[in-house]
Parts: C-alpha cells; structure tokens; sequence
C-alpha cells in the first residue's frame, strides 16, 4: 500500500534525521529515565543508546544489495536474535523477526496494540484513513471496504478485470512495444480501482495516476520539518498531488450525490440499483445511514487507491522478473493457460472458475509475495506491556513487525533467496508444515489483513494470463532488484513485447 510498500525501509530512511532531531532537542533524557525501570533490563536485546550515524548508513547500502536480508540478519538477527530493540523514527521500538511475536501483534490490533504510522503518511493518505483510523471507527472503516473487495468470486468482478486487463495489453498489439513493464502495470492497477469507485478507466484515471505517482515518491521521502512548506521537495510535491486527488474525489462524490437526487425524484430508483451493483462511492454514501463527510469518504477513497496502486503493480512486475529468470517456471504457467484459454472461446472473459483452476499461478504469485516482500511489514505502538517468552515490549514503544526478515530467513524457507515457485506445492515442504499465517503474511493478518487480498490475487493472475498466453518478451536492459527506499526494479523492468508465434489471440 502505499504506505504499505514503504514501511521498514522507508520509514529507516527517515530514522536518522528524525532521530537527530528529537534527539537533540529532547530525548537526550530518554536513556537516563530507561535505565530506572526494572522492565529495562528484559527489553529484547539491541541498542538503546542513540542510534549511530553509522548504522544508518550500513542500513541503507545493505539495501541497495539485491539481498536485503544482509542487514537484517547479518547485523540484526545475528547480533540479537530475532527480536531486537532499535530506533524508529527517533523513538524506542522493537524490532521483530519472530513470526509467533509477528502474528500476536497483527491479531491483537486494537487492544495490545494499534497502529501508528508516521504522521507524514496519515498525512498523505488522510486523517480518516482506514490505515490510520483505531478502535471502532476502524471496524466500521475495515467492513465497508470488504463490503466491496470482500467477494471476488461474485460476477462479474473477474470478468470485468479481464476486460480492463485486455483493453491495456491491446495497446501492445499487433507490432509489439518495448514497455516499462512498471508503468503498464501500474497502468492495469488504476484502471482497477477506478472501477472500485464505478469509473471507466480513461483520462481522468491517467491523470490521477499521475498524482497518484507523486503521492507514492511522497511515502518514502525524507518529511524534514519544512518539507511540508515547500512546494518544490519531493514530500511538498506528494502534499500538493494529494490536494488535487481530493478534489477530483470530491467531484466524484458530488456527481454521484445528484445523480441520486435526480433519480430518486424521477421513479425513486437510485442509479446504483439500476446498475445492478454498488460501488464503493454507493455504498460510502450509504454507510453509517448517510452520515459520512465529504472529509471521511475523500480519505477512504484515497487510501483504497493508494493501497492498490504500488502493490499490486509492483506484484505483476516482479512476477514478471522471476518468471523471465526462471524459464522451467514460465514454460509450466504458460501450460496452464494456455490449456485454459484452449477451453474458451477467442473473445471469451476469464471467470472465476478459471481463476480457481489456476494452480500453479497462484503458486508463482505467492512465491513473487515471498521473495519481493511488497509491503516490508507493519508499524504498531504497544498500548500495554507485552510479555513475550523472556521479554517485556513496554507500553508506548514501537513496533516494526518485519514480514521480509521471516519471508527470506533460511531457518524458515529452504534457499529462501531463491525463486522456487514448487515450494507451495509440495505437500511435504516446511511451508506447508507450519501455520502459514506464522510464516507467510504478505497481506498482515487480524483485523487489518489487507482486504484487497483476493482482489489483488485476481488482477495478477488474469494479467499474468493474458500475458503468457498473447505474447513472448525479453529484457529490453539489464534491470535489478532493490529493496530501498521501497522494494521496486531500478529501472521499472523495460521488456520488449511482441505477438507469439502461433498466438491464440
Ligand atoms: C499485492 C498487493 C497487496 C499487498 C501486498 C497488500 C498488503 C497489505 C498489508 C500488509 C496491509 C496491512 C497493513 C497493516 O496491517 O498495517 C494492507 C492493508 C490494506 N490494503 Fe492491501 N495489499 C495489496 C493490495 C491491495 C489492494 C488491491 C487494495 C484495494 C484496492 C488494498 C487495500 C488495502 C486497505 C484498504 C488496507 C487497510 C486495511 C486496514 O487497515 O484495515 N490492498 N495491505
Ligand atoms: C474479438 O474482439 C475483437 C476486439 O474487440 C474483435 O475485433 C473481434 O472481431 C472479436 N472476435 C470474435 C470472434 O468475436
Ligand atoms: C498462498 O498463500 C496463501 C496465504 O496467503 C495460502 O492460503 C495459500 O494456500 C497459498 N497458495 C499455495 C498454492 O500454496
């Protein structure tokens, strides 16, 4: 999301200034205070003096390897185990590794925990953003967005992604196109959202993506304490980006509230009902009997768009990547679908039965999650004293719950750097073995697990059967992998794509 792809990375990229400042000006009474309390003594091991300089920056050359578990486990999980303590954005935090500690912080969301995100992303996303929202208000905020995401399998969701999925890879056709594959990618994402919200995809989306893509660069650059009054920094551009996101989100709600005063005045029918089904801007307008503000249903839009933009796109790139490194892997998921594009007519929409016959798809998807680790992990706050197997987390620190040092950790995952899409298959392998929700949560889990889940799942398999089945592609350049300040391909993956040879399409 969003804020999702930033977290640990981007949010360490901010650490130091953060923590120089704070520190400067007040914390320096922090330590003193700490080495009082008795609870001190069993904090997980790690630093608890001012952060060095130093270790900010080994931090961000270990991320720019190809490898970002150098860091983590060579200067963290070695050092310290798998849960350590730290500095976060100038505060005291815990850094966790251990999957049982990982999974008792997403299901205790709400009441050991909540979350807490830096400001300079509530910020970005809104003050009344589900991400950013705690307690019942959060409830409420988390079931209406399943309302809608929350059931792919009822008609006609697939269908519709397969024809917005088509309608951007036709653009490839017939010559074939030398793409940045991050950019199409992103391109099939928004035309997805916008569909959330009932809108054709067209200018106006092109156009929001455009925002959309300052407000990303925004999540992950450095807030300083001007940023946020200067137009011309990267933050500044996300802030200004934001306000026009709003206001054409303002507008949709605006239309859409006359459109069901004309209509209630003319045979009492809305134009949702006659549509068939609800959009998200229906069912905001609706919820809570009407009684949203403008402010309220701007700010859930905005967050449900940002946080399937990045995601899901970067999803469908970095598939693509792996896949194109490992050709046993992409000649078998070509198998797949072309036997089932064998079984449909040439025109014929994928449907949700053809997604559930995609097995091996959602192996190579699930790999793509493990291995690119899209959303890094999720930030709390301790709202009491955690007591976890020797350790006391007090009450007010952070937390990182880090999905990436589990997901790439060789005590969990055979060659754990390496793209092995058969390892969901085998009914024996360690994945299978343990709860894959200890494991395995590249979508978090508890009563914040993403609920564009399956949605997301949906979008990269039906791009990823259009792909294998209408084209063949090579590496236009040589491109890599990084994972700071955020997991993307340094150079947005540009392939040159052309018709196969005896192409279906
Ligand atoms: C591969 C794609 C995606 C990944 C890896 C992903 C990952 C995540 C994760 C880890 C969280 C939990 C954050 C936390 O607990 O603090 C989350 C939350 C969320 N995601 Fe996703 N997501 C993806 C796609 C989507 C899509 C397509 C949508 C909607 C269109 C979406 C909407 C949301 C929303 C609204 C939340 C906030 C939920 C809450 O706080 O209650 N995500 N996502
Ligand atoms: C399939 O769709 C394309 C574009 O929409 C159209 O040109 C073509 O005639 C269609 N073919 C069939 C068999 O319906
Ligand atoms: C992929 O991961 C999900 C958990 O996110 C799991 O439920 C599913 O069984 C996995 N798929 C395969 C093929 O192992």
């Amino acid at each position: 999301m969003d804020a999702s792809t930033t977290l640990f990375v981007a949010v360490s990229a901010i650490i130091f200034l953060a923590v120089a400042l704070k520190q400067l000006l007040s914390g320096l009474t922090l330590t003193p205070q700490l080495k009082n309390e008795r609870a001190a003594a069993r904090l997980p091991p790690g630093s608890t003096g001012l952060p060095l300089l130093g270790d900010m920056l080994r931090l961000i050359s270990a991320y720019r390897l190809p490898n970002p578990d150098l860091f983590i486990h060579e200067r963290i999980v070695a050092r310290h185990g798998a849960m350590s303590t730290t500095h976060l954005l100038g505060e005291r935090a815990v850094f966790s590794a251990d999957p049982s500690f990982n999974r008792l912080v997403l299901s205790g969301d709400g009441r050991v925990v909540d979350t807490s995100y830096p400001s300079s992303v509530a910020t970005l996303l809104g003050a009344r953003s589900v991400l950013v929202t705690r307690g019942p208000a959060h409830k409420g905020l988390h079931a209406l967005a399943l309302a809608r995401l929350g059931y792919p399998a009822l008609p006609p969701l697939v269908a519709r992604v397969d024809r917005l999925v088509l309608a951007a890879v036709a653009q490839w056709e017939p010559a074939g196109a030398a793409v940045r594959l991050v950019d199409e990618a992103r391109k099939i994402a928004m035309s997805v959202n916008v569909h959330l919200l009932g809108i054709e995809p067209g200018p106006w989306s092109e156009s929001l993506r455009r925002e959309f893509n300052a407000i990303s660069d925004g999540f992950v650059s450095l807030p300083f304490p001007l940023a946020s009054l200067l137009p011309f920094t990267t933050y500044g551009k996300a802030l200004k980006a934001r306000k026009n996101v709003a206001l054409a989100l303002q507008e949709v709600v605006r239309k859409r509230m006359d459109e069901k005063a004309m209509d209630a005045g003319a045979d009492g029918e809305t134009a949702a009902g006659k549509k068939g089904k609800k959009d998200m801007v229906d069912l905001l307008l609706e919820a809570d009997g009407g009684s949203f503000s403008m402010e309220q249903m701007v700010d859930f839009c905005v967050n449900l768009l940002a946080a399937g933009y990045d995601t899901t796109s970067l999803t469908m790139t970095l598939a693509v990547k792996f896949l194109t490194e490992t050709p046993t892997a992409l000649a078998q998921l070509r198998e797949e679908h072309d036997s089932i594009r064998k079984g449909k007519g040439e025109n014929q929409s994928l449907e949700w039965s053809d997604y559930q016959s995609m097995a091996f798809t959602q192996c190579v998807i699930n790999e793509t999650l493990r291995v690119g680790n899209i959303v890094n992990g999720v930030l709390r706050r301790a709202n009491t004293d955690i007591h976890f197997k020797d350790y006391i987390i007090p009450k007010g620190y952070k937390i990182f719950a880090s999905f990436g040092a589990v997901h790439l950790s060789s005590e969990h995952y055979e060659n754990a750097r390496t793209f092995h899409p058969w390892r969901w298959q085998s009914k024996n392998s360690k994945v299978q073995d343990v709860p894959a929700s200890n494991l395995f949560t590249p979508f978090g889990g508890g009563p914040r697990q993403c609920p564009g889940n399956e949605l997301a799942r949906v979008v990269v398999s039906v791009f990823l059967h259009h792909l294998v089945t209408r084209f063949s592609w090579d590496e236009a350049e040589e491109d890599k992998v990084v994972f700071f300040p955020t997991t993307r391909t340094l150079k947005g993956y540009p392939i040159n794509v052309r018709l196969r040879s005896g192409s279906i399409s």
